[in-house]
């Protein structure tokens, strides 16, 4: 059974997604898996801190504006490790909470902290150095993967989907669900 999601498509997302088809991005965030994302950062504390790897063209991070924009005191990082696509999904006009960086998600994430919600959607800190990303949830906060299922890509891309899934549904500090809908979500709650 599919997700429903309601019709409608925010601003942001669409000046996002425009862009990204403009650039000819096409590994941008779908719409259900946007509405996900945006669902769980609604539900991200007072105070709290989301973690995107991987910008691309903004399209997943103008779903997360979405969800934290009624939140209080929140922040969004969104690291990108292409200089031209950070550049040009920082055209949208973002809100203060939102902290871009360029660089390796792989360099970056040690000294960034923990956060309440992960979205892990690049191959730094995901493929390889995933065990950084592992250690960014903080607990009782949450990690989204996506692209999870087997999409005929080039297979040491399989082989780096399948040692995350391996390594986290192994991993005692957290509880998962895999939903094989859309690309394939992995949702973790970090419980310890
Ligand atoms: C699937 S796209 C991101 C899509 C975006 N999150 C969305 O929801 O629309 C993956 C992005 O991760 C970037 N990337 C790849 N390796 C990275 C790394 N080590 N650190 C940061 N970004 C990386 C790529 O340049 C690409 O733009």
């Amino acid at each position: 059974m599919a997700i429903s999601a309601p019709a409608g498509i925010p601003e942001r997302v669409l000046e996002a997604t425009e862009r990204a088809a403009r650039a000819g991005f096409e590994n941008s965030s779908e719409p259900g898996i946007g509405r996900v994302l945006m669902t769980l950062a609604a539900a991200v504390r007072p105070g709290g801190r989301v973690l995107e790897i991987g910008t691309g063209l903004g399209v997943g991070t103008a779903w997360l504006i979405e969800g934290l924009a009624s939140g209080t005191d929140v922040q969004l990082v969104t690291i990108e490790s292409d200089p031209q696509r950070a550049s040009l999904a920082a055209e949208t006009a973002w809100p203060a909470f939102v902290r871009p960086i360029v660089g390796d998600a792989v360099m970056e994430i040690g000294g960034l902290g923990t956060f309440s919600l992960v979205f892990a959607d690049a191959e730094g800190g995901k493929l390889y150095g995933f065990d950084l990303t592992l250690a960014a949830v903080e607990p009782h906060g949450i990690l989204i993967l996506d692209d999870m299922r087997f999409q005929g890509r080039n297979p040491m891309i399989e082989e780096g989907v399948v040692k995350a899934r391996r390594q986290i549904l192994a991993d005692e500090r957290f509880v998962c669900a895999e939903v094989s809908w859309s690309c394939g979500l992995l949702i973790a709650t970090r419980v310890r």
